[in-house]
This record gives C-alpha cells, sequence and structure tokens, in this order.
C-alpha cells in the first residue's frame, strides 16, 4: 500500500453512492481474503473502495453499462496527468455558460465515437461535481440533459481525491458491460457485490433513472437469475435492494438482512427518514 491508498475513497457523486452504507455491510463482508472481488454495478464505487483499502482480494474487477462512467475511471487509473490538467481548466471556467457548453458536447455528430477519451473523461467528471444533485441522466438519444447545480465552491479540480483513487485503481480491471455479460468470470473463491438501481417503493421513487431505460421488473428478475447461477458456482454474493415483497419473493430462500438507510423515497426532499433495504446473502 502506498501512502495515497488509504485516502482513496469515491471521487464521483452517483446516486444509491454506498458511502454511507458501509459500516452497515462490514459485519455481511467475506472475513477470509478471496480471489477477484466483482462489482458489476459500479458507480461511484464506494464499497469497492472500502474493499480494496483493507486488501480483501488478489483481484479486482469493475463494471457498469455506463460508458461515460468507464471511461471516466479508465482514463483516470491510465492518464492522471493529462485528466487532472483538463479538469484544472474546467474548475478556471466554470460558470453557466461554460457548464452548458460542456454539457451540449454530446449533441455534435461523431459524438462519442470521435471525441477525444481523456476531454470525455474530464468532462463527465465536471458534469458531475456541477449538475444538479451530481445525478447522472441523459435523454433518449443518449444526451446528458441534467441542469447546473447551485454549489459555491464545486470540487472540480481535486487533486489529492483524484490521485489517492488513481493509485488504488492500478492493476484493476474496469470494463463497461451490462450485468448478463459482467459476470461469466466469477467463480468459487470470488466475491460479488451487486447493487442495482433499486426496485421502485412508490411511483414518484426516481430509483430507476440510472440510464436509458431504466431498470425494470424484468431486468430484476434477470438479475435474479444471474445471482441463482452464480450461486452454483460456489462464489460468495451479495446484493442490496429496497426492501419490498417482490425483492423478497426474488430472493426467496436465501439468507435475507435488513439496513436503513437515509435515502430520499419521496419527490419532496423534506420527507427523508431511515428506509429499509434488504441485503440478500448465499453464506
Ligand atoms: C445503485 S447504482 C450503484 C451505486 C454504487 N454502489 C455506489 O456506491 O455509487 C447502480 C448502477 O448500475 C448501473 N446499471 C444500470 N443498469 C445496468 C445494467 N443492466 N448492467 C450493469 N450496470 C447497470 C448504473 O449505471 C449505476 O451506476
Amino acid at each position: 500500500m502506498t501512502e495515497n491508498d488509504s485516502a482513496a475513497g469515491p471521487f464521483l457523486k452517483w446516486a444509491g453512492g454506498k458511502s454511507s452504507m458501509i459500516e452497515q455491510y462490514q459485519v455481511f463482508f467475506p472475513e477470509e481474503r478471496i480471489n477477484t472481488y466483482f462489482e458489476p454495478f459500479l458507480g461511484s464505487g464506494a464499497v469497492f473502495f472500502y474493499l480494496r483499502a483493507n486488501d480483501i482480494a488478489r483481484q479486482y474487477c469493475l463494471s457498469d453499462i455506463n460508458e461515460e462512467l468507464i471511461n471516466a475511471y479508465r482514463i483516470l487509473r491510465d492518464r492522471p496527468d493529462e485528466l487532472l490538467a483538463l479538469l484544472a481548466y474546467h474548475q478556471a471556467m466554470h460558470g453557466e455558460e461554460h457548464y452548458y457548453a460542456v454539457r451540449e458536447v454530446d449533441r455534435m455528430d461523431g459524438w462519442p465515437q470521435s471525441a477525444d477519451v481523456v476531454a470525455r473523461a474530464a468532462r463527465m467528471i465536471y458534469l458531475n461535481k456541477t449538475c444538479y444533485n451530481g445525478l447522472w441522466r441523459v435523454n433518449s438519444q443518449g444526451q446528458f440533459n441534467v441542469p447546473m447545480g447551485r454549489y459555491d465552491n464545486p470540487p472540480i479540480h481535486d487533486e489529492e481525491r483524484l490521485r489517492a483513487a488513481s493509485a488504488v485503481l492500478q492493476g484493476v480491471s474496469i470494463t463497461a458491460a451490462p450485468i448478463n455479460e459482467a459476470m461469466r468470470d466469477a467463480g468459487a473463491g470470488d466475491f460479488v457485490y451487486f447493487d442495482p438501481p433499486y426496485v421502485p417503493l412508490n411511483e414518484t421513487s426516481d430509483f430507476t433513472a440510472y440510464y436509458e431505460g431504466g431498470f425494470s421488473a424484468e431486468d430484476q428478475r434477470e438479475l435474479a437469475m444471474i445471482f441463482k447461477d452464480i450461486d452454483r458456482r460456489r462464489c460468495l454474493l451479495m446484493l442490496s435492494n429496497s426492501d419490498t415483497p417482490f425483492v423478497r419473493e426474488l430472493f426467496e430462500g436465501y439468507r435475507i438482512e435488513t439496513v436503513q438507510s437515509q435515502r430520499r423515497i419521496n419527490s419532496n426532499a423534506d420527507n427523508r427518514g431511515p428506509v429499509d433495504e434488504v441485503v440478500v446473502l448465499n453464506y
């Protein structure tokens, strides 16, 4: 471990980010050292950064369906100096005009194939730090459409945090993949943590709006099938989701523990309070 490792943590804000849940999750993480740790719904990777700091595995395989997110992780791992230089530029330029100019780049012909990958990563991190609520939302054409947030000093060029994250990402496999492709190599001695977009608790819940198309009830069923399939490979599995009858039915027969989160369950931001969530385990 280098000096940077201990300070490493999520470098993005993410809907459903798990930083505040780590304390409650600690008792569920495997005690023995594992071969490969898989996190296929990566988001801001709160669980990865925690487990990596505790050196829980020999190897780490991170993935997510969001290509902009995955590109940002890969560039941070491989080209941190160039990325930081561009973020310093965004920090200096930040304001309403700059925000919307950067946001509209994905409306141009040839996006994203012809765009420079480092510029794409810097754009992703810049928008994440300055948009409303750190929300990543795209329209049906894949165009980012979140308005600018109101922050006094958004940490766009957070060099210490980004370098610490870059250091612990060295040697880590990072892939853009949907869940049904991400789990092919998981096997005996491995550990997978699944944190899918949650089953909505009510109609106003926004927990399905993570990417174009959302994550439907059918996707939740397919995920439960994947869970059962990997379970047969003698791999340790842990999964988070809302505490609803549907989720409990999907994972009937497995160990189901209840934890409390402070997440927003209503479109009214004042209506916050502890909400039960489940952790499903096959051990
Ligand atoms: C609840 S968030 C994960 C949050 C993460 N644990 C954290 O701490 O920030 C769910 C993630 O699943 C991803 N996702 C949605 N559908 C997916 C799919 N079919 N396959 C893989 N990832 C998917 C989203 O892009 C999002 O990053």
